[in-house]
């Protein structure tokens, strides 16, 4: 062997697997930059800051520990025992207080710190609140963190009799212009991210916290709580869509009716409707999404705001009906029609979101069915669930409490045909 530090073979082995290791880790990385929560791939001004300040720091750190690696390896090797005599040899002449190589140390250092500290300080400065000269073109929403979901009120946007415009885990908003969202909790610290459009803050309660954003171009951008709020934190999602001036309008014009009625005036019977056979059968945790979704999630997004081709007018009837006879009403608003809860989310227009379950799944026909007749399977012990605690007692869900016992006992039980006329129902609010 040639090389002026022959290496010893175990040693060799570790580099190599070292080597595989980092390439491993580059090119799972090159996947994941790519994925809909990656932070690598900005889509507005607050995230790029952002990210500028990570690639500023990865830099310096980078460089320090590059330098540091190679002064330690040559020492490693240069001066390692070769020889039995080495081994038990002494140390060499010791020697301490060199003022050039100290105060040059400490410049570097500072150095360093400077050029880490000036951009992060802007960042920090520009991601707090909208630029004073954009704070006219802002638009202003409310969100609030709920176990497991998120409620998004629009303060400027009031709707006849019924306070402002709500809904849930899908907030929408306009594209190209800085929007302020104050950041709200009814119960536990939650924290509210968009990891395209900017970092996360926290939802915490008494405390009015808020961060701005901003969407570059229309798109569909998934969001995530970020901050440990029970069981099923890793669950609690939504989405953001950022639609230009128009569409943005449009939508809120629809969203501000109350819910149509398509559904025929008299109830038709079970028999006289068309039932589809019970052919869904879902395991826990099996994956809810499309593929056909996925790749044009925006373009879904619009398609999914136009009225359902198969809509059957008597199954939708018989639906509205059911939704009172369970007891839906009692947690969910629905505008216009029966409907009185606050509690859970607001369901106006809940077929035209692309998502149900707290961001959890795809919206459709047997993803709905699967939510709402086996709602512990999707999310665990969420509160349609096990009820909603209402001062002492608790307002029950699908299960309730025996009285003497204490024990679960189901409340809400759908059959087969009434889960296919409320699926019918939720699906023609547009
Ligand atoms: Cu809400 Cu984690």
């Amino acid at each position: 062997m040639s090389s002026p530090f022959p290496l010893p073979a175990n040693f060799r082995r570790f580099l190599n697997a070292a080597a595989f290791a980092a390439l491993t880790a580059v090119l799972a990385g090159w996947s994941w930059t790519q994925g809909p929560q990656s932070t690598f791939d900005t889509q507005g001004p607050v995230a790029k800051s952002q990210l500028q300040v990570f690639y500023t720091t990865l830099w310096v750190t980078g460089i320090i520990f590059v330098v540091v690696a190679a002064v330690l390896t040559y020492a490693t090797l240069k001066f390692r025992a070769r020889n039995e005599a080495d081994e038990h040899a002494e140390p060499p002449p010791q020697s301490h207080g060199n003022p050039l190589i100290e105060l040059s140390l400490i410049a570097a250092s500072v150095f360093a710190l400077v050029i880490i500290a000036v951009p992060t300080l802007h960042a920090i400065w520009y991601t707090y609140d909208v630029p004073e000269a954009e704070k006219a073109n802002a638009y202003e929403i409310n969100a609030t963190g709920l176990q497991w979901w998120f409620r998004f009120e629009y303060p400027k946007e009031p709707v006849d009799g019924a306070g402002n415009l709500v809904t849930g885990n899908e907030l929408v908003i306009p594209a190209k212009r800085p929007v302020r969202i104050n950041l709200r909790t009814t119960d536990v610290i939650h924290s509210f991210w968009v990891p395209k459009l900017a970092g996360k803050v926290d939802m915490i309660p008494n405390r009015g916290n808020h961060l701005w954003l901003q969407a570059d171009e229309p798109g569909y951008f998934w969001g995530q709580c970020a901050e440990f709020c029970g069981e099923d934190h890793a669950v609690m999602r939504f989405r953001v869509i950022a639609l230009d001036e128009k569409d943005f309008a449009e939508w809120l014009a629809r969203q501000k009716q109350p819910a149509q009625n398509p559904g025929a005036a008299v109830v038709a019977s079970a028999e006289q409707l068309h039932i589809e056979p019970a052919v869904y059968k879902f395991e826990r945790n099996s994956p809810g999404w499309s593929d056909q979704f996925d790749t044009n999630p925006l373009q879904h997004w619009k398609e999914k705001q136009a009225p359902e081709h198969d809509e059957n007018p008597a199954l939708v009837a018989r639906g509205r009906k059911l939704f009172q006879e369970k007891t839906c009403i009692s947690c969910h608003n629905i505008r216009g029609h029966e409907g009185v809860g606050v509690t859970a989310p607001d369901l106006t227009h809940v077929g035209s979101r692309t998502t149900i379950a707290g961001g959890l799944l795809e919206n459709n026909a047997a993803n709905l069915r699967r939510w709402i007749t086996d709602p512990n399977g999707v999310k665990p012990h969420n509160k349609m669930y096990v009820g909603v605690p209402m001062g002492g007692a608790v307002m029950a869900g699908y299960m309730k409490r025996d009285a003497t016992t204490g024990a679960f006992m189901p409340n809400i039980q759908l059959s087969d045909s009434e889960a296919t006329a409320l699926v019918a129902y939720l699906q023609s609010l547009k």
